[in-house]
């Protein structure tokens, strides 16, 4: 039994063997692995007597879950209110576009992953983005390219 499969066995074991706390042990793996594993949904379906299908629409109808591993650098593109009214909507399109992933994904070398996040608090600040711990202020789509290609110089590419 490798790590990850006696990590997730403990999870289940300390959880509730009732459909009840499928949201809580969905969490709970989330929470140490860092996402949700299609591996893991099985074994939680199995665990908790579901179908996997029903594991997976639960999942998947909340934003908290995340089903790919998370980046070294997590980007968060602000789209509370002030945000959206600054053009947010635009600076996600270019995150996205820059990284070649989706809202929820992570970059193929692991690098970045990208998601949504409600008001972080500075919206004199908006646009907002946030790369690990930096904010980035009054982002615009010429400014999500920069700030990309400055962190993740093409050169760092193997293509
Ligand atoms: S809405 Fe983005 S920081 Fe407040």
């Amino acid at each position: 039994m490798n790590t990850k499969e006696s990590d997730l066995s403990s999870i289940l074991n300390h959880n509730r063997r009732h459909p009840r706390y499928l949201i809580a042990t969905l969490q709970e793996i989330q929470s140490r692995e860092g996402y949700l594993s299609s591996e893991a949904m099985l074994e939680v379906a199995g665990f908790l007597d579901m179908s996997s299908a029903t594991v997976w629409g639960v999942a998947t109808f909340y934003n908290q879950f995340r089903f790919t591993p998370p980046g070294k650098r997590p980007v968060r593109v602000c789209l509370g209110t002030a945000c959206h009214l600054a053009g947010g909507q635009l600076v996600m399109e270019a995150v996205a576009r820059e990284l070649k992933i989706e809202v929820g994904g992570t970059t193929e070398d692991r690098e970045f992953d990208l998601d949504r996040v409600a008001c972080i608090g500075c919206c004199a600040l908006a646009p907002v983005v946030t790369i690990g711990t930096d904010v980035y202020p009054k982002m615009t789509p010429p400014k999500v390219e920069e700030v990309i290609v400055e962190l993740n110089p093409p050169s760092a590419h193997k293509d």
